[in-house]
């Protein structure tokens, strides 16, 4: 029995009435130095705390590759792009997607140092970021797993208080490889993630071990749905159990029916568990290649599951970088970061991608199931230094999701691993650095902002691939319709600015597309752009001119002054003309409502320090709208941390009740 879930049942249904107090520290619970301001800016240029050993760990690498020339030949860089304005006049749009599209996927292994010590004690930029898509979204959606889901095992506590510990240090994401550390972790894991959640709007995936299924542990199901209720979304079962015989789990002769069987096994366990509430949440077959979905679909595997299943998921990465972590693992030459770049700077990569999984999203939409792709990101064993984290990347993970939605999957989460993997979306700074503000902010977590932006928070977002530009590598183009009319237009441009040369403009015309369909070109449209000086840039990247800033630099707030152009519009030639940078990537919003649905300029978060080392927090006012039924116009300060927000500013006293949560913010104090 487990003593914990009738404190937890308690603790569940206080939250409906009032937040516990609870103290949110930096990842050490360090103080901040005297006179240090949260109101500084980052500027957006790297700073290396100036020790070399810190380039050992490829989170924050040295390597900057060339930006690979431009094409030859050249795309035309003026071409136009006509679109009607209601949905019911545009082909081949997908399904109604949600904002929270992309979300995370966390290492099991790194939950201490990326999410908190235990449920009291989280990190604030950790929420910062969370909260930074959640207020575009609606929402973030959080796996925590991985290979190292596979042998994690519940128990009651651990030395320290640690919440979990680990018999062998694999600081990476496994994938594609054999070692996988034993892990245990106590109740307290989850109690952090329902603390993560009563602070931000975050859903969670776990997994149930899979490891053995003649002993089977079914505690991590029977806790979260004690401990997390409606914010667990589902447990993964079997995370690539393609890659099992490679890995020596299972017998070299390991396939899909050993698979099949293997799963219904943990199915009838769950049925049979009168503590797992929800028997129908289950997540699978998350195959990465090496089986094909169909050989799966092929054993009878949805027919016979199909109800125990929530999501269809896969996982993939298009490359792996497996031979630079494992030399002698078989793996062949180590791949030279720069040659492999130019992969990633094209629409084909994405297209490519979604290929194998296009039958398979058809049958999941037919069934009803989400369908995710689970587990992503550049490549996998740690991803190449100088691409994963690169300006290259943010605009390549744009491309990949809006191509995932245009192609019915429901999502995507974006893996981050350890300290010594280079594509992580965000990155703790290393233990013995300590302060809170010197969290290093991938490019492809600014992907994941302009996906939210793209997508809004109305549920309704259909997406089509518009192959502009005569279908050309360089320079896709997608439409956004919400509630059946146009709303956006995402432009991207993979090439590099070379002798004055690369950007594009696209001549936009809405509407006149259909005969008797009226010119619906707008007089105006607003338009947001991520940019960088170029494809390899690493540090400084803006998002509508805000940043997080470089390595080490970032409280995961962005700052600056938002940027939002206005273009003109020509109603009388139907056209709007819409520069893109090279490279770059531009967010058309195509009227005021379109923007407004998800303008995030109600909300912030601040790490303000006020005592000795308590942070203050602001509640996202897209959350206190819900509460208090209001419209979300909270009178907080801007979305930027030099502005004048924060808890302290708004004189909310130290000790709080939630009725001034309902206020706009909430001091964290036990
Ligand atoms: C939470 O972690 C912090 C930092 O390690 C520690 O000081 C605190 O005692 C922990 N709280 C509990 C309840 O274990
Ligand atoms: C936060 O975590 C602590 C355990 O450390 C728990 O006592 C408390 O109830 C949690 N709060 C919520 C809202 O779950
Ligand atoms: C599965 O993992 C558990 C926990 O780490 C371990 O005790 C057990 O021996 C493993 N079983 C197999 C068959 O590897
Ligand atoms: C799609 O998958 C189903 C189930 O495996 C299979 O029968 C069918 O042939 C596949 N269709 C295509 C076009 O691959
Ligand atoms: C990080 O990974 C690289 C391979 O990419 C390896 O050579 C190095 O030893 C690892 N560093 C640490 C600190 O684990
Ligand atoms: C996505 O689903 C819609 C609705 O069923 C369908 O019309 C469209 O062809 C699908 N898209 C792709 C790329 O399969
Ligand atoms: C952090 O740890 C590394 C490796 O153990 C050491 O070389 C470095 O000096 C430490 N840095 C600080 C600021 O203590
Ligand atoms: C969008 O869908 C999510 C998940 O089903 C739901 O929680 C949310 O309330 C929906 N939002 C709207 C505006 O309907
Ligand atoms: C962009 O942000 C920078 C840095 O915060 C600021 O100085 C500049 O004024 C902003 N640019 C515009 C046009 O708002």
């Amino acid at each position: 029995m487990f003593r914990f879930l009738a404190v937890c049942l308690l603790s569940v249904s206080s939250l409906s009435y009032a937040l516990p107090s609870i103290t949110v520290y930096g990842p050490t619970g360090a103080e901040r130095p005297s006179g240090a301001s949260s109101g500084a800016e980052p500027s957006a240029t790297g700073s290396d705390p100036g020790s070399s050993w810190i380039n050992a760990y490829n989170a924050y690498n040295d390597v900057q590759l060339q930006p690979p020339p431009l094409p030859s030949p050249m795309p035309a860089t003026t071409f136009p792009i006509t679109v009607p304005s209601q949905a019911q006049n545009m082909p081949g749009l997908s399904i109604a997607q949600r904002g929270d599209f992309w979300g995370f996927s966390i290492e099991m292994s790194v939950v201490e140092q990326v999410m908190g010590k235990n449920g009291s004690f989280i990190q604030v930029p950790f929420l910062n970021l969370l909260a930074a898509v959640a207020e575009r979204a609606g929402s973030v959606r959080i796996r925590v797993g991985g290979n190292t889901q596979e042998t994690a095992t519940l128990v009651d506590s651990l030395p320290d208080n640690a919440i979990i510990e680990k018999d062998k240090t694999v600081d990476t994401a496994v994938t594609n490889t054999a070692q996988t550390p034993t892990l245990l972790y106590t109740p307290e894991l989850l109690y952090l993630l329902s603390n993560v959640s009563a602070l931000v709007n975050a859903k969670w995936y776990l997994g149930i071990p899979m490891n053995d299924t003649s002993h089977l542990r079914l505690q991590i199901a029977e806790a979260a749905d004690a401990i997390l209720g409606d914010s667990v979304l589902g447990y993964q079962v079997g995370n690539e159990p393609d890659l099992y015989a490679n890995h020596g789990h299972r017998p070299p002769t390991y396939d899909e029916t050993d698979y099949f069987n293997e799963f219904g096994v943990v199915v009838n366990a769950v049925q049979q568990d009168a503590k797992i509430k929800s028997k129908n949440k289950l997540i699978a077959p998350s195959v990465q290649g090496q089986w094909t979905p169909e050989d799966v679909w092929n054993t009878g595997f949805l027919d016979s599951y199909g109800s125990s299943l929530d999501v269809i998921a896969m996982e993939h990465y298009p490359e792996q970088n497996c031979a630079a972590e494992f030399p002698n693992g078989g793996f062949g030459p180590i791949q030279d970061p720069q040659t492999v770049f130019p992969q990633y700077l094209t629409h084909t990569s994405s297209q490519t991608l979604v290929q194998p999984y296009l039958n398979t999203s058809f049958i999941a939409q037919q069934l009803g199931k989400e369908f995710m792709m689970f587990e992503t990101n550049t490549a996998s064993c740690g991803g190449f230094p100088g691409v994963s984290d690169s300006f290259g990347s943010a605009l390549w993970a744009v491309d990949y999701g809006l191509q995932m939605a245009y192609s019915n999957f429901t999502g995507a989460l974006l893996h981050v691993g350890g300290q010594n993997v280079s594509y992580n979306p965000f990155t703790p700074p290393p233990t013995n650095l300590s302060l809170f503000d010197q969290w290093t902010v991938g490019p492809v977590f600014y992907s994941t902002l302009f996906m939210a932006e793209a997508l809004g928070t109305t549920n309704t977002s259909r997406v089509v691939d518009l192959l502009a530009n005569d279908g050309n590598e360089f320079t896709p183009a997608y439409a956004i319709y919400e509630e059946h009319a146009l709303a956006r237009i995402a432009l991207i441009n993979y090439m590099n600015a070379q002798d004055g040369l690369g950007s594009y403009t696209v001549s936009l015309s809405v509407g006149g597309v259909q005969i008797g369909e009226p010119n619906d070109t707008p007089a105006q449209v607003k338009v947001k752009y991520l940019l960088a000086p170029s494809v390899s840039e690493k540090d400084q990247i803006t998002w509508a001119n805000q940043t997080f800033g470089g390595r080490f630099q970032a409280d995961g707030r962005l700052s600056g002054t938002e940027l939002v152009q206005t273009i003109t519009c020509n109603q009388g030639a139907n056209t709007c003309q819409i520069p893109v940078p090279a490279p770059g990537a531009a967010l058309v919003f195509l009227s005021n409502d379109a923007q407004a649905s998800t303008d995030p300029a109600t909300v912030t978060f601040s790490t303000t320090a006020v005592t000795k080392a308590i942070e203050t927090l602001a509640i996202p006012s897209s959350a206190l709208a819900k509460s208090n039924g209001h419209s979300g116009k909270v009178p907080l300060s801007g979305t930027s941390k030099g502005s004048s927000g924060g808890a302290t500013a708004l004189g909310v006293p130290l000790s709080l009740t939630f009725a001034s949560v309902l206020m706009g913010a909430l001091l964290l104090v036990r």
